[in-house]
């Protein structure tokens, strides 16, 4: 018999256009509001064809997403729950999307790459922002993604941060302000800017309002390539080092240091890669993902730790949270004979 994990690489294909497929279709909505149902009765309610919906939750099932009892009804394992629910912080619907969207063409992709090298296949290729911001709906399905991959973790990352009572916080790269506005929201005397480049300003100004901080936050236009940051007491850059390689990231790390007030921080938030780098596995499979839609790539604790340092940030912490996002801590000295204190907790890098 073909072993579990063998048989979950092998028909993996499937599993993350089922998961967008039962979520567009509101099929989780339909069962975490009125689970656990039957097949037939999700799809009398949602108007869907009944075989086609049974043979899809039956994926799900078989995937470890649902669980379905003696009689037939389904409903979300435990775990799954707050994924799945459009009301939760932590949903993840507008992730799986951009995954699922345009699957087919990025491994016919890979191919070339292999063939070719990256290299030379991107040159006919436009730049990466100027093919996720190449018009409204593709620049709204990434804000999305964004936002959803970012907004539940930032919550516990902003707890993580120690962030200050008071102060301005820069959030360079920071999108439609998933982690921009979990900050806000748990330190209400913090005030943020967020620097992206200038297709972000409306998804920004909405996502703002709708967490109830847009009084708090202003959008400045920039490439953090061309341009300086607006200077703060902490710089954060979420999932911004996993998109470029060492050299521009060490660019943009030192343009964050000018930035940062004597004393003050940079967040640099990111999956992390173990220190063998076998995994874990969402870090691997992002680690291709990067290959394949920037230029960037997932790395150890030990790298980001060795740009930080060559940016002239020190004491370097590394604080992890309970889900893919984690948080590396760079100070900017207030005297180079005098390096700040680490908290206790911290994992010393
Ligand atoms: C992968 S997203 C991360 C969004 C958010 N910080 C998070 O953690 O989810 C990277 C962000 O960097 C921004 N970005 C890319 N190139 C940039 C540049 N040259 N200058 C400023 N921002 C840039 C993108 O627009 C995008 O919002």
């Amino acid at each position: 018999m073909t072993p579990h994990s063998i048989e979950q690489a092998i028909y993996g294909l499937v599993s993350t256009p089922v998961l967008h497929l039962v979520d567009r279709h509101d099929m989780l909505t339909c069962l975490i509001r009125n689970g656990p149902l039957p097949a037939r009765a999700v799809a009398d309610q949602l108007g869907l064809d009944a075989d086609t919906v049974d043979r899809l939750l039956l994926v799900c099932v078989a995937f470890g997403i649902l669980r379905r009892d003696a009689a037939g009804a389904y409903c979300l394992v435990e775990q799954a729950l707050p994924l799945f629910d459009r009301r939760d912080a932590r949903y993840i619907g507008g992730f799986v999307e951009h995954l699922a969207t345009g699957a087919a063409e990025r491994m016919e992709r890979l191919g070339e790459y292999l063939r070719r090298g990256k290299e030379a296949v991107d040159a006919s290729r436009e730049t990466p922002y100027d093919i996720f911001y190449r018009d409204e709906e593709s620049t709204r399905e990434f804000m999305d993604a964004m936002w959803h991959l970012s907004h539940g973790v930032s919550r516990e990352l902003a707890v993580l941060a120690d962030l200050p009572a008071a102060g301005l916080l820069v959030d360079a790269g920071g999108a439609n302000g998933p982690f921009a506005a979990a900050a806000l929201q748990h330190s209400p005397g913090l005030r943020a800017v967020v620097f992206d480049l200038p297709p972000v300003r409306p998804h920004l100004t909405r996502a703002a309002l709708a967490a109830g901080v847009a009084d708090r936050v202003d959008f400045v236009a920039g490439d953090f390539f061309t341009e300086n940051l607006p200077p703060g007491d902490l710089i954060a850059l979420g999932y911004v080092m996993s998109n470029w390689p060492d050299e521009q990231c060490l660019h943009i790390l030192r343009n964050a240091y000018r930035a940062c007030a004597v004393g003050g921080r940079v967040l640099v938030m990111e999956r992390l890669f173990d220190d063998d780098r076998n995994g874990p596995l969402a870090t691997s499979v992002m680690n291709l993902l990067m290959q394949l839609e920037t230029r960037g790539r997932h790395r150890t604790v030990a790298e980001y730790v060795a740009l930080l340092r060559a940016a002239g940030f020190d004491d370097c912490t590394v604080r992890r949270s309970g889900g893919d996002k984690h948080l590396i801590i760079g100070h900017k000295p207030v005297d180079d004979r005098e390096p700040s204190a680490s908290a206790p907790g911290n994992e010393r890098a």
